[in-house]
């Protein structure tokens, strides 16, 4: 997939690229190991997606969405992982391209419904989801399972 808008290109990760999203991750608050971000990235699953934007052949943005059956639904949902622009492009639109493809992505793999989670603390990044036409419908709960 090839999205582009002026100078910005939206497209499937490779490897390559893993040295620049562990710099963005990095922003958005985390530390993953770079074999880890490598599995994901150009993964044949099945049920996953990454995507970079490029501004001037240099990634600039990210995003992740995995798809998920439901039991009860007889369908799919897809949850975007994460979605990340660097700071020194925000507010340009990147963003916005980002998750248009990764709706589309989702629709690709069959998903019906795009959802994720974000921190409370993100007052911005919540107005960046409710311009895009995401609603807060239910509530998020969370627990620790590993043990330690
Ligand atoms: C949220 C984010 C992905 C949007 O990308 P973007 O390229 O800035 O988005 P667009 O240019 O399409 O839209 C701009 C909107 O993004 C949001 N935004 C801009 N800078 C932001 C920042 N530092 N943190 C959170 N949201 C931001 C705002 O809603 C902004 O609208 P505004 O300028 O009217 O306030 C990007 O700003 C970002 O990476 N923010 C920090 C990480 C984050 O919060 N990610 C979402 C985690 S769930």
């Amino acid at each position: 997939m090839v999205v582009g808008v002026s100078s910005t290109v939206i497209r499937r990760a490779c490897t390559a690229d893993v040295s620049a999203m562990l710099g963005l991750l990095v922003q958005l608050g985390y530390a993953p190991e770079e074999d880890w971000v490598r599995t994901w990235v150009g993964a044949a699953s099945p049920d996953d997606r990454c995507l970079v934007a490029e501004v001037d052949f240099r990634v600039v943005g990210l995003a992740h969405i995995h798809r998920v059956p439901f039991l009860t639904e007889s369908a799919y949902k897809a949850r975007l992982t994460a979605l990340v622009v660097d700071e020194a492009e925000r507010s340009r639109g990147v963003g916005g391209l980002l998750l248009g493809a990764a709706e589309q992505a989702a629709r690709d793999l069959g998903a019906g419904v795009l959802e994720l989670s974000t921190s409370n603390r993100r007052q911005r990044a919540h107005r960046f989801y409710e311009r895009h036409g995401y609603s807060q419908p239910s509530r998020h709960y969370r627990k620790t399972v590993l043990p330690g």
